[in-house]
């Protein structure tokens, strides 16, 4: 169990967030368990929202470019559905960490149950101090985790010290865009949202200046894709489906129950300020 030593990390919020019965039955049904977007090209459809979660992962895979048997820790890993997915498309060995005792948990016993249990492992913890020693790492990823963290720069430092040097970063997920160039009526949507979802590190970066943050914690940054085109099919096919379900349940006052549903909704709104963005970066020395 984690604690909140510094009273940095805000874990009775994540907890709201993620421990809620109707959140966690939105992910285990609406999402088998995985809690990312989608990523969807020209031509494909967007409404088959868990094909679109499986091409994010096999982007990941991609950008990682490692070997099979490479060992990879993957930062926020939730229910794990990332790790087993690079584990069997890639063959990966992943070392999942996340903050829910009740994710990993569910991580380890999904694992187990898909003949896993081998090549993925998770435990509790905090990515902003990891336990694992030094340069233990062939890689590292986050998908949509640097979000939450209070201390973004410090979680980069800590995925750095833990890669060994020619190691790959992969970090995944949505940044605001800068505060200047956002309505005010879409900030006014946006403070909320990111308080309630518990998403310090998005005060701490925007889609400008993630970038520095990577290169500052060590990395030579190798790709910045902005992916807001691949991301945004799954924005819009969330929303289509989900749209009555929420406002009813807005009607009922019971919308703080459903913030899995809330963000798929709301993401909506902030849709085109909001940049999805991929980044790959590389440990040097
Ligand atoms: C949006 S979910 C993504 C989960 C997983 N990566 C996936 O794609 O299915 C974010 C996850 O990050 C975890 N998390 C947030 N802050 C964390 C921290 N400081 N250390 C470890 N895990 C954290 C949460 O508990 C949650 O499981």
């Amino acid at each position: 169990m984690v604690s909140d030593v510094q009273g940095e990390l805000d874990l009775a919020g994540l907890r709201r967030v993620y421990g809620t019965p109707g959140h966690r039955l939105f992910y285990r049904l609406v999402c088998r368990n995985a809690r990312h977007w989608g990523w969807t090209e020209p031509g494909q459809s967007k409404w088959r929202c868990w094909r679109a979660q499986r091409r994010l992962e096999a982007v990941l895979g991609r950008k990682l470019a490692l070997p099979p048997g490479s060992r990879v820790l993957d930062a926020g890993s939730g229910s794990g559905v990332v790790a087993r997915q690079l584990a069997t498309r890639f063959g990966l060995r992943v070392t999942g960490v996340d903050l829910m005792d009740f994710h990993v948990r569910e991580a380890n016993r999904l694992s187990a149950r898909a003949g896993l249990a081998g090549r993925t492992a998770f435990a509790c913890g905090d990515y902003h101090r990891l336990d694992h020693p030094d340069r233990s790492f062939d890689g590292v990823y986050s998908m949509e985790t640097l979000c939450h963290a209070y201390d973004p720069a410090r979680a980069l430092a800590e995925f750095h010290r833990v890669l060994r040097p020619g190691g790959r970063l992969v970090v995944l997920g949505p940044a605001p865009l800068p505060k200047a160039e956002l309505p005010a009526a879409q900030q006014a949507l946006l403070e909320p949202y990111m308080d309630a979802m518990v998403l310090p590190g998005t005060r701490r970066y925007d889609s400008r200046t993630i970038g520095g943050l990577i290169t500052g914690a060590g990395f030579r940054l190798e790709e910045e894709l902005d992916a807001t085109r691949y991301y945004l099919p799954t924005t819009e096919a969330l929303y289509a489906y989900f749209r009555l379900p929420y406002a009813v349940l807005r009607r009922l006052g019971l919308s703080e129950h459903w913030l899995g549903l809330r963000s798929t909704v709301e993401m909506y709104e902030v849709r085109h300020h909001v940049a999805w963005l991929v980044h790959t970066a590389v440990r040097d020395d």
